[in-house]
Formats: structure tokens, C-alpha cells, sequence
């Protein structure tokens, strides 16, 4: 027997009992004739006394970090206790010790604060992942396992696996493929998500699946996303898009309660796609503070049903001064409590916005000081009264800082949740520990492509329309005659019943109810470009099984890796995956991807033209 406990066990109860620990060597210190040593496994860390009688054998054969030791002995309490550890209150005075394996010196210490760099400790992943901080990143993402497989079993899903070799599936993102031996000149792509699969699923009546699955999307990394990255994967059939928030925002809260703790017994408030974007400028707003947009200009070809309220902004008319008379948008933020910022602040917040990621021209703002008065970058062209008209429009009270971007639509309306973000930051609004979920409801259905003036699927090809606006979609023509007025297209207003999750400011789900008539996906297929042949392709498995009974359905997939890292209070879903790629798609540790020797390409017919 290698162990009677874990290094995390023992405790006062203990005393008294001859105990074999194994373990790693965390750290050796000699003090005249004792040695102290920390022995880590994965439950946690006890201090081993080594007294005189075994010098002798320390010095033959010196302990280093890392090293893999079996040692036994007997519980003793300490003297000099350590309650930082649950172990802490005690030690092993070994007996007999054996060294089971000797260890290289470490590339960089193995402890929370680590001295080594993102490159380094992905090269050595193994012993990254032996770190506390990983380690409960790792203890983490399989509580949230553990709980979605329990609560969606409960709810009587059916974990169900699906192929990873198939033919592509549209998620907007390239395919990853893999060249058939078999079949020579011939690929499969790997799943960009078992969309296709779960919806044929729903055709065959397994009406609650899911799937905790792997998704491969070959498209530009961020911190929040990875070329192979973890859904948790969920179709159900005769639902209506209230059983299926119902249930998931049930999932999402019992998550949270069985991982963290948390009872998230408020309602998961509920937004339209349009307000988000007009009162947040972003579709997936971080909604655990306020400082929301405020409108003071926006085009005529958006937002319909606001139109009437922006018009009675204060600058809605002319105002004399040209960059909001340019501009097509003005919108604002007044920033709590900021009136007293510097001009030096101010200057900073300008270059900023002028930073080629926002690229913005510049950026106006008014003081509304706490005694009333207000103070402008715009003075020479707005009286008192006139600004005192503005800070009314944008709800601003004094002491706040009011700031105005101006410029095209979609850019300025970027800028200002950018801004509002990174305000919310340094004003630290957006705290770790405070879970805030939001459902974005009836996205727009289409998007338009402009390189190619075609429309494409906002979520995916397999989403429907409103019921209200089918006859839209069927009765109209998909050709853009006039690309600069795309926006006058009928497509342009058709909204979907699609929704997503967004939790701190990041969607963490995204779903949609289906089409489930062939006549219906078919014109869908049409409207995105494709030809009958070519839909016939690619989907004809589909529209074949949609004229064998398929029952209304619809689901959604959670981003796993993304869900762990809000959960663990991390930006980065890397820390969240035990062996992640870096920003480049590429495994450091592995070194993949890798070129493959000829015989392999020879057997896969494949000819490289580098
Ligand atoms: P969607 O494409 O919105 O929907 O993906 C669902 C969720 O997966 C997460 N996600 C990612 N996480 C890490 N790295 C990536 N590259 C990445 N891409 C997406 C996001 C996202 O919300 N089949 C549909 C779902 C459905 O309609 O049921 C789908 O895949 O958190």
C-alpha cells in the first residue's frame, strides 16, 4: 500500500496514529539537525519532521523539489501551528521514508505565485496543473459538470453522443478537416457544434438531449475563446421559447447554488435584442451596473419604435455645432461621481477613445458639478441652459461627468459600451464576486454581409423567424438591389426566435427554436444565397428527415469553458481547460500543429503545395 491518507487528511483527531503519506516535495528546510519537508498531493499539503536518526540517510541521498516521496511516522501535534492550513495543526515524525522517483528541477516554482511566464507553464502543463491556483480551476469546471449532468437528468435529458467526424456545419466559423484515407480527395469536418445532429434527434423523439461535447471552430482566438472548446449542448422538443428559458436559466441558477453557493432566486431579467443595443450599445451588456446609453441622435433607418423619444432629444434639431450635426449618432453616458476628474483624466479618456480599437474622433464631455453649475469641452457652443437641458435628457445628477461620442451608428454605438465598460472598471462596478444573468431576446434573423451584399444567418441557418414574420421572409425577394440601403429590406427587420444567455457582460449561451418544415428551411437556404442543388448538398439529410414527422423543437448550448472561467472570477478560459492551445491555435507543449511525414500524406493522396 502506497498511502494509508492524503496530504490533505490529518488532523488533531489524528495524533497519536502511524500514518504513510505520498506525495510530491514541495519544499525542504533544515533547521541544525531537523528537516522540515512539505509533502503536496492533489488534497492538499503536510508537514514532515525528519529528526536526527535519519540524516544520515537525507544526506546519502538529498531530497529536491518535486521529488516523489513515500514516507511514514506518526501524527504529532505542532508547536508552532500553521492555521492557514487545514493540515496545519499537525505533523508527521517520520520513521522511514523512500524516495519512489527523483525529480528534475522544476522550470519555475510550484506554488500559486509562480515565477514562470504563460509560455513556460504551458510548455510544462503537467506541472502547471499541479498548482493550487490551477488546480482549482480544474475541481471547479467538474463541479459545473457534475451539476449540469445532475440537473439536466432530473429533468429527464438523455446524454447522447454524436459523431465528430462529419461534414461541416455552419456556425460562422471555418471548418477544421480531416483528410479519408479511404476515400481519397475526400474530407470530413470536425462538428462546429452538434446542431444538426440534435435536431435529427428531436425527429427521431428523443425530446430532451444534451451533451457535454467538444466544438471545433478554426476562427481568431481571444481570451474567451478556443479553436477546441466545450459545450453543454441542449435540444427539446414541443417547447416554446419560454419552457426552453425556463428550464435553462433553472440549469444556470442550479449551478450556481451546488458550485458557489449562491441562491440566485431573483427572475433572469429578460431583454429585447433593440433595447440592449439602445440602452447599452452592445448585445451582451454587463448589466450589474447602470450608467446606460442615453440616445441623443440616432438614424432613421433603426431603432423604429424609439424614433419618436430620440426626437425630442435637446440636440435633435440644429444645434450649430457640427459634430453632433454631422454625425448620425450621439449618444452619452453620465459617469457617477466623476465631475471631479482632471483635465489630465480627460485628456487620457480622449486618447482612448481615439485608440484604433475604439476609433473614435475624439470626445465631448460636460462636468456637472455637485453645486449645479456645468462645465463643457463644448462651452463656445452650448449655453448653461443648453447643457442644463442635456444632463436632464441623459438622467445625470450633479457630480456626475456626463461624455458624448458622436460619428457613424454601429462604430459610436461600439465605442460608448466600450467606454461605459472600461469606466465600470475603473470605477469598480464590474466586481468579481457578483453574478448578474440576463436573457437577450429576438435578435435580428439576418445579417448582412456586405463584402458579398448577401444576407447570412445571424445565429445559424437552422434558426426561425418570428411566427409574425414568416410571411416576410416567404413573400420577399433576398437580392439587395441598392447595397447602401440594405437596411430598408424587409429582411433587415425580420427578427428570430433566438435568445441568448449573457452573464457579467458575456454570452455564456446562445439558442434558438428551429425551423421544422422543409418548405420553410428550404426558403431559408434560398434567402442565404445557396441554390437548391447546393442546399441539397449540404443539408439534404435534413430536409429529408423534416418530411418525416419532425416536431416543433428548439434548445441551446452553453459555452462550458466560459461559464467555469466567470464562475472561477478568470478572464481567460484557458485556465479553465487541463491542456489549452495558445493565442496562435498552437499546443506549446505537444508543439501542434506538426508537419506529417510523406508516407502518411502519400496514404492520404495528399499533395502539399508549400
Ligand atoms: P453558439 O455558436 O452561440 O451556438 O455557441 C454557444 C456558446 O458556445 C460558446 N462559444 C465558445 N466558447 C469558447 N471558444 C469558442 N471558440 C466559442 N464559440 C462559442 C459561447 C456561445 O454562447 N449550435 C448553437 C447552439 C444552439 O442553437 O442550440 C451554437 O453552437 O459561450
Amino acid at each position: 500500500m502506497y498511502r494509508t491518507h492524503t496530504c490533505g487528511e490529518l488532523r488533531l483527531k489524528d495524533v497519536g496514529s502511524e500514518v504513510t503519506l505520498a506525495g510530491w516535495v514541495q519544499t525542504v528546510r533544515k533547521f541544525g539537525s531537523i528537516t522540515f519537508i512539505d509533502l503536496r498531493d492533489r488534497y492538499g499539503i503536510t508537514q514532515l519532521l525528519f529528526g536526527e536518526d535519519l540524516n544520515e540517510q537525507l544526506e546519502a541521498a538529498p531530497l529536491g523539489r518535486e521529488f516523489v516521496l513515500q514516507a511514514s511516522g506518526t501524527v504529532i501535534e505542532r508547536s508552532n501551528k500553521n492555521l492557514q492550513l487545514p493540515t496545519g495543526e499537525v505533523e508527521i515524525r517520520i520513521s522511514s521514508f523512500s524516495v519512489l522517483n527523483k525529480s528534475a528541477i522544476p522550470p519555475f516554482t510550484i506554488q500559486d505565485d509562480t515565477d514562470g511566464g504563460d509560455d513556460l507553464r504551458m510548455r510544462y502543463r503537467y506541472l502547471d496543473l499541479r498548482r493550487g491556483a490551477v488546480k482549482r480551476n480544474i475541481e471547479l469546471r467538474y463541479a459545473v459538470n457534475r451539476a449540469t449532468r445532475e440537473y439536466l437528468h432530473q429533468n429527464g435529458f438523455m446524454d447522447i453522443e454524436t459523431p465528430f467526424l462529419i461534414k461541416s456545419t455552419p456556425e460562422g466559423a471555418r471548418d477544421f478537416v480531416v483528410p479519408s484515407r479511404m476515400n481519397p480527395g475526400e474530407f470530413y469536418a470536425l462538428p462546429q457544434s452538434p446542431q444538426t445532429f440534435k435536431q435529427l434527434l428531436m425527429v427521431s423523439g428523443y425530446d430532451r438531449y444534451y451533451q457535454i461535447v467538444k466544438c471545433f471552430r478554426d476562427e481568431d482566438l481571444r481570451a474567451d475563446r478556443q479553436p477546441e472548446f466545450t459545450q453543454i449542448d441542449c435540444e427539446m422538443a414541443f417547447v416554446e421559447q419560454d419552457d426552453i428559458l425556463n428550464m435553462f436559466e433553472g440549469l444556470i441558477k442550479f449551478i450556481f447554488k451546488q458550485v458557489k453557493g449562491i441562491d440566485y432566486t431573483d427572475a433572469v431579467e429578460r431583454m429585447t435584442w433593440e433595447d440592449v443595443m439602445f440602452h447599452y450599445g452592445i448585445d451582451k451588456p454587463d448589466i450589474r451596473f447602470g450608467m446606460k446609453v442615453a440616445n441623443l441622435k440616432i438614424p432613421a433607418t433603426v431603432f423604429d419604435e424609439k424614433q419618436a423619444a430620440v426626437a425630442a432629444s435637446p440636440i435633435a434639431g440644429s444645434t450649430g455645432f457640427g459634430v453632433f450635426d454631422n454625425a448620425e449618432t450621439v449618444v452619452a453616458i453620465a459617469v457617477p461621481g466623476a465631475a471631479e476628474y482632471t483635465r489630465k483624466q480627460l485628456d487620457e479618456l480622449t486618447d482612448w477613445v481615439k485608440r484604433p480599437q475604439i476609433g473614435m474622433q475624439g470626445l465631448v464631455n460636460i462636468k456637472y458639478n455637485s453645486d449645479g453649475s456645468l462645465k463643457s469641452s463644448v462651452d463656445k457652443f452650448f449655453t448653461e441652459a443648453a447643457l442644463q437641458e442635456i444632463a436632464k435628457y441623459v438622467n445625470a445628477k450633479p457630480g456626475d461627468l456626463i461624455l458624448v461620442l458622436a460619428g457613424a451608428e454601429e462604430r459610436t454605438r461600439k465605442a460608448i459600451a466600450e467606454l461605459r465598460l472600461e469606466l465600470g472598471e475603473r470605477l469598480g462596478l464590474r466586481k468579481k464576486d457578483e453574478f448578474r444573468l440576463l436573457w437577450v431576446l429576438d435578435f435580428p434573423l439576418f445579417e448582412y454581409a456586405e463584402e458579398e451584399n448577401r444576407w447570412v444567418a445571424r445565429h445559424h441557418p437552422f434558426t426561425s423567424p418570428k411566427p409574425s414574420q414568416i410571411e416576410t421572409m416567404i413573400g420577399n425577394d433576398p437580392v439587395i438591389e441598392n447595397a447602401a440601403e440594405y437596411l430598408k429590406h424587409p429582411y433587415a427587420n425580420i427578427k428570430a426566435n433566438a435568445y441568448d444567455m449573457v452573464l457579467n457582460g458575456n454570452e455564456i449561451g446562445g439558442g434558438s427554436i428551429r425551423i421544422f418544415q422543409r418548405e420553410l428551411q428550404e426558403k431559408m437556404f434560398a434567402a442565404l444565397g445557396m441554390t437548391q442543388e447546393e442546399a441539397q448538398h449540404k443539408f439534404g439529410f435534413l430536409l429529408g428527415a423534416f418530411e418525416y414527422g419532425a416536431p416543433p423543437h428548439g434548445g441551446i448550448a452553453f459555452g462550458f469553458d466560459r461559464l467555469c472561467a466567470i464562475l472561477g472570477g478568470s478572464e481567460s478560459i484557458r485556465d479553465f481547460i487541463a491542456f489549452p492551445k495558445n493565442n496562435s491555435g498552437r499546443d506549446v507543449m505537444l508543439d501542434a500543429p506538426a508537419g506529417i511525414d510523406q508516407k502518411q500524406l502519400d496514404e492520404l493522396n495528399i499533395k502539399l503545395a508549400l
